[in-house]
């Protein structure tokens, strides 16, 4: 099997937690799989009026590329007002449209959430995935991946040091893997 998964970090955050955790995460890729980031820090704002096709920005035409170049997709995000920040909605939007050519229909995702709080961004795992829903995103569902109390586990250079983190990440990374593998078979 040979597969691409895409990792989107939903913080353009210079130091962002979720961005540290999403590069974290590309060293796990299992035999078989190459994981990599796409990136949402360029994407202009959704406008339904760039459906038009003669408008459509650049940045919307590199962004859903990149996605129809992946075979899934593991969703890194913070969470804003107990929901996903407005970058992330944004980027979830401009991968639905135009109407009828969603880049995201049928990649299987999986939702990691963090936050510096004990709530671990809860609110915007769950926002996330009522999206995902929408967009036949089948998502994984077990394990749940939550990361509270994030910046305690992040050293001075901004590597995740706590090994109890890194184990944690590397189980629901293998579980996606086995889930994916189950389900595109
Ligand atoms: C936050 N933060 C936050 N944290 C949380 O646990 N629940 C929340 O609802 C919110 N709401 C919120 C709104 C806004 C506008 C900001 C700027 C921040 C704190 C947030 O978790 C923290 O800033 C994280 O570090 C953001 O993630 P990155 O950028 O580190 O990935």
């Amino acid at each position: 099997m040979n597969k691409t998964i895409g990792i989107i970090a939903g913080s353009l955050r210079k130091e962002s937690f979720s961005k540290k955790v999403a590069n974290l995460l590309l060293e796990m890729a299992p035999k078989g799989f190459s994981f990599k980031i796409i990136s949402i820090a360029d994407l202009d704002m959704y406008n339904q009026d760039f459906d038009d096709h003669d408008r459509v920005p650049e940045s919307f035409i590199v962004f859903r590329s990149a996605i129809r170049g992946v075979d899934g997709v593991i969703f890194v995000t913070p969470e804003y007002n107990r929901s996903v920040p407005a970058v992330l909605k944004n980027a979830v939007d401009v991968g639905s449209r135009p109407y009828g050519k969603s880049v995201w229909d049928g990649k299987p995702a999986a939702v990691f959430s963090n936050a510096p709080g004990n709530l671990s961004g809860f609110g915007a795992n769950h926002h996330l995935r009522q999206s995902l829903v929408f967009l036949n995103m089948p998502t994984m569902q077990q394990p749940e991946v939550y990361l509270a109390n994030i910046h305690q586990c992040i050293d001075q250079a901004g590597n995740i040091t706590d090994k109890r983190v890194v184990d944690y990440l590397k189980g629901a990374v293998d579980a996606y893997i086995t889930w994916f593998k189950e389900i595109v078979a």
